[in-house]
C-alpha cells in the first residue's frame, strides 16, 4: 500500500500516471487481483477483508486524483509559458505610407477655400486651343502665348498649360455667381531646378454681380490665404500682366528663409513670388457670354508652395520617386 502510493507520487507526467492507473485500477490491475481473492476468503473474515480493500482503493484513488490534478495543472502552466506572446516585445514595424508632399500641400490649399464655400471644379488635361488660350483673351499670334511653352498633339489639341481653362468650362456651364477653385495637373516644356514638364496648379475664380467684387476683396482673401499657408509673412502685390486679367498682379511673400533680409533663395530681394492674380478681363466674360458681372481670379503652382513650405531645394526631386525623399515626409 505504501509503495503503491509512492508509485503514484513518483509519476512525473500524465503519461507515466496513466501507466500507473492501468497497473493499479485496470481490469487486470493489482486491485482487481486483490478483489478476486475475496471469494476464497473464509466467511467470517470476508467483511473485514472487503472493507480493508475498499479503504485501500479509496486511498489510492484519492492519491491518484490529487496527482492527476497536480500534473494537469503543471501541463497547463507550461503550455501557457511556451505559447505566451510577449506584447511588450519590439517587432518590425509595418511600412506606413504617407501623402506625397505635393498632394499634402494641395489638400491644405483646398481645405482653405472649401472652408470659404468655394466649389472644387475640374477639367480635362488634354485641352483645345479655345479653352486654353482663345477664350482667355489669348488670340492666335498673341505674343503672350510664348509665355507658356505648350505640348501640342498633331490634331491641334494640347496638354493644358494652366488650370485657367477650367474657369472657362465652369462659366460656360454655370450661371453666375461663381466661387470656385480648380486644382489640377498642367504641362509645359520646361525642365530645370524650379521647373518640371508636369506640375500642379490651383486656380481660383470668383464672379459676382457687377460691382460686387473688387481688387480689395482679392487682396484680402489672398493675404489671409498666404498667411494661413506660410505663417506670419508680409504679403505684397506687384503690378504684372496676364491676358485674362486686367489689372493683373503678382503676389510675393517676405522670404521665409531670411525673414526678408535677402538671401540666395530670394536672390537678395527679401521677397518670394508665389501667385498670379487679377480682375477678370472683360474679354473673358465676353467669350463665355457673361454680362453685367465682375470677378477676380488667381493661380498658383502647388510644387512651388510645397518646396517653400518644406524647404526642398530641387523641384525635380519631388518626381524622381526616390523613397528616401518621401520617407522624410512620413
Ligand atoms: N494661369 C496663370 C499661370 O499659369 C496664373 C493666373 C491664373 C494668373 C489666374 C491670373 C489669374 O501663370
Amino acid at each position: 500500500m505504501e509503495n503503491l502510493q509512492e508509485k503514484i507520487l513518483q509519476a512525473d507526467s500524465l503519461e507515466a500516471l496513466e501507466k500507473v492507473r492501468v497497473e493499479l485500477f485496470g481490469k487486470k490491475g493489482l486491485l482487481a487481483v486483490e478483489f478476486a481473492k475475496l471469494k476464497d476468503v473464509p466467511g467470517p473474515e470476508k467483511k473485514a477483508f472487503a472493507e480493508g480493500l475498499n479503504e485501500t482503493k479509496a486511498k489510492l484513488q484519492a492519491a491518484f486524483d490529487e496527482r492527476y490534478e497536480a500534473l494537469k495543472a503543471n501541463e497547463i502552466e507550461s503550455m501557457l509559458k511556451s505559447e505566451a506572446i510577449d506584447v511588450s516585445l519590439y517587432s518590425t514595424l509595418a511600412a506606413k505610407g504617407a501623402l506625397h508632399p505635393v498632394m499634402e500641400t494641395m489638400d491644405k490649399i483646398i481645405d482653405y477655400f472649401v472652408a470659404l464655400n468655394f466649389a472644387v471644379e475640374s477639367g480635362p488635361m488634354v485641352e483645345d486651343d479655345f479653352h486654353n488660350f482663345e477664350a482667355l483673351n489669348l488670340p492666335k499670334s498673341h505674343p503672350a502665348r510664348d509665355m507658356q511653352d505648350t505640348f501640342y498633339f498633331n490634331d491641334g489639341s494640347l496638354l493644358r498649360t494652366h488650370t485657367s481653362p477650367v474657369q472657362i468650362r465652369t462659366m460656360m456651364t454655370t450661371k453666375p455667381p461663381i466661387r470656385m477653385i480648380a486644382p489640377g495637373t498642367v504641362f509645359r516644356r520646361d525642365y530645370d531646378l524650379t521647373h518640371t514638364p508636369m506640375f500642379h496648379q490651383v486656380e481660383g475664380l470668383v464672379v459676382e454681380e457687377k460691382g460686387k467684387v473688387s481688387f480689395a476683396n482679392l487682396k484680402a482673401i489672398l493675404t489671409d490665404f498666404l498667411q494661413y499657408m506660410f505663417g506670419n509673412v508680409d504679403v505684397r502685390f506687384r503690378p504684372s500682366f496676364f491676358p485674362f486679367t486686367e489689372p493683373s498682379a503678382e503676389v510675393d511673400i517676405s522670404c521665409i528663409f531670411c525673414a526678408g533680409n535677402g538671401c540666395r533663395v530670394c536672390s537678395g530681394t527679401g521677397w518670394l513670388e508665389v501667385l498670379g492674380c487679377g480682375i477678370v478681363d472683360p474679354n473673358v466674360f465676353k467669350a463665355v457670354g457673361y454680362e453685367e458681372v465682375s470677378g477676380y481670379a488667381f493661380g498658383l503652382g502647388v510644387e512651388r508652395f510645397a518646396m517653400l513650405m518644406h524647404k526642398i531645394p530641387d523641384l525635380r526631386s519631388l518626381f524622381e520617386g526616390d523613397i528616401r525623399l518621401l520617407e522624410q515626409f512620413r
